[in-house]
């Protein structure tokens, strides 16, 4: 076992209604002037906006607003929020909506708080000393962004897709009432159940040794959202089934999950940020697409965790060699994300790289991870391209 750092400082409101303590919570961290930040127009349509509005407005806190982050958030939108907070002397930004608005705020967050260019961070530059304070309401249970230390963001030049990671970045409150779901499509929906599960998966899947404890928090959260995410796909409105997800989201990618395993693999991610980056996929669907050529690449290097998985998680028989066994957890996860509607290749996705794309792609990739990345395995560039042409 591993040492490890746990530090999750956000202060999560759960449950129906919750949004009502939002003036509450920007006050008690210090927000006097507010940006809301928000995605598409999903929050207005809702109704949310116009009660985080009225909520802010009867307390006397004054806010701005800037919505338009779109899924894989850009790097100009970042740019312009951060002009706007300095102009209007925001000391607090709260984000309204899924991960894209969370790591499009935190970006702007960092953005204010430093000198310089913001993208000097996410292109791994220089280190940021100071981020605004962040607040969230969350509408959409799939990144973890609400807890997490990460944020990713696109630089449309070169459509480069990066992530920065940093404590400081951490929410200050996450508001998260399972309602708020209700109104997503089933797509996402899918998307964010695969994306939390890869979340815990990308911790699991490791070579350098594992704590049992982690490994029964994770094997649970993982049966957990495995299930909820077939009941959602038959009565999307079940409160409860979407209350676990939501709240397996926030474990998944706070660190609670990877307690003692050495930081993880983290191959899936990095193959998938280059697929959003080019194709500007959704993140979860680019995650299913990529997991089985992955798995099957890797998984004699990391055979006792596969075993494991299979077992434990995707419940197949114990019977026949590890390496069978093994095979059978990673078909039966396929099962899975076919029941739930998630592409298992790229065609599913969507998509048809050229074989250029796809050398590009595995360029970037090790470019962008220092040469090489995985723990079940360690890639290089020559591994990436194999498992992107794998995954056609
Ligand atoms: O933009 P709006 O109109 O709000 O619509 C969004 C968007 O079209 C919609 N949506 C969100 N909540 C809704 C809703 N529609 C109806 N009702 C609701 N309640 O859903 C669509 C997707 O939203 P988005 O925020 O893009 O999705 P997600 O939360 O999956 O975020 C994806 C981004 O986060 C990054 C991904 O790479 C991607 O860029 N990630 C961030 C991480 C982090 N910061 O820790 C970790 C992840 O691994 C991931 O890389
Ligand atoms: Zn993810």
């Amino acid at each position: 076992m591993f040492g490890f750092k746990y530090y999750t400082p956000t202060k999560v409101i759960f449950g129906k209604d919750t949004e009502a303590k939002v003036a509450e919570l920007v006050e008690e961290f210090g927000g006097k002037k507010v940006l809301i930040h928000y995605g598409g127009g999903s929050v207005i349509r809702s109704g949310l906006m116009q009660k985080v509005t009225d909520a802010l407005d009867a307390a006397g806190i004054s806010y701005v607003s800037l919505g338009g982050a779109v899924p894989n958030p850009r790097l100009s939108l970042v740019y312009e929020g951060i002009e706007l907070c300095k102009k209007e002397g925001v000391d607090f930004i709260l984000a309204v909506g899924g991960g894209s608005a969370i790591d499009s705020a935190k970006a702007m967050g960092y953005g204010v708080a430093n000198e310089g260019d913001v993208w000097d961070f996410y292109s791994k530059k220089r280190q940021a000393k100071a981020c605004l304070p962040i607040g969230v309401i969350l509408t959409l249970s799939a990144t973890g962004s609400e807890m997490s230390d990460s944020s990713v963001i696109t630089k449309e030049e070169g459509m480069e897709k990066r992530g920065y990671n940093s404590d400081l970045c951490r929410p200050k409150f996450a508001i998260m009432n399972p309602d708020l779901t209700m109104t997503l499509p089933d797509y996402q929906t899918a998307c964010g159940c695969t994306d939390i599960m890869m979340h815990t998966m990308e911790r699991y899947f490791t070579s350098g040794g594992n704590m049992e404890l982690t490994d029964a928090v994770a094997e649970g959260l993982l049966r957990t959202v495995k299930s909820r995410a077939v009941i959602l796909t038959e009565n999307p409105a079940d409160y409860d089934a979407r209350a676990e997800v939501m709240w397996a989201g926030s474990l998944s990618h706070n660190g609670l999950t990877g307690c003692g395993n050495n930081g993880g693999d983290w191959s899936c991610h990095k193959l998938e940020h280059e697929i959003g980056g080019l194709f500007d996929v959704a993140h979860g669907a680019g995650l299913a697409a990529i997991w089985g050529s992955w798995a099957r690449y890797v998984y004699k290097d990391c055979l006792p965790r596969f075993k494991r998985f299979a077992l434990n998680v995707m419940e197949v028989e114990d019977q026949g060699s590890d390496e069978e066994i093994a095979l059978r957890g990673i078909e039966a996860m396929e099962d899975f994300y076919r029941q739930i509607k998630m592409p298992t290749n790229l065609r599913e996705l969507g998509i048809d790289p050229t074989e250029e794309e796809m050398a590009l792609m595995a360029k970037k990739c090790a470019a962008g991870v220092g040469g090489h990345c995985g723990s079940a395995k360690v890639l290089e560039e020559a591994d990436m391209l194999a498992i992107y042409k794998a995954s056609r």
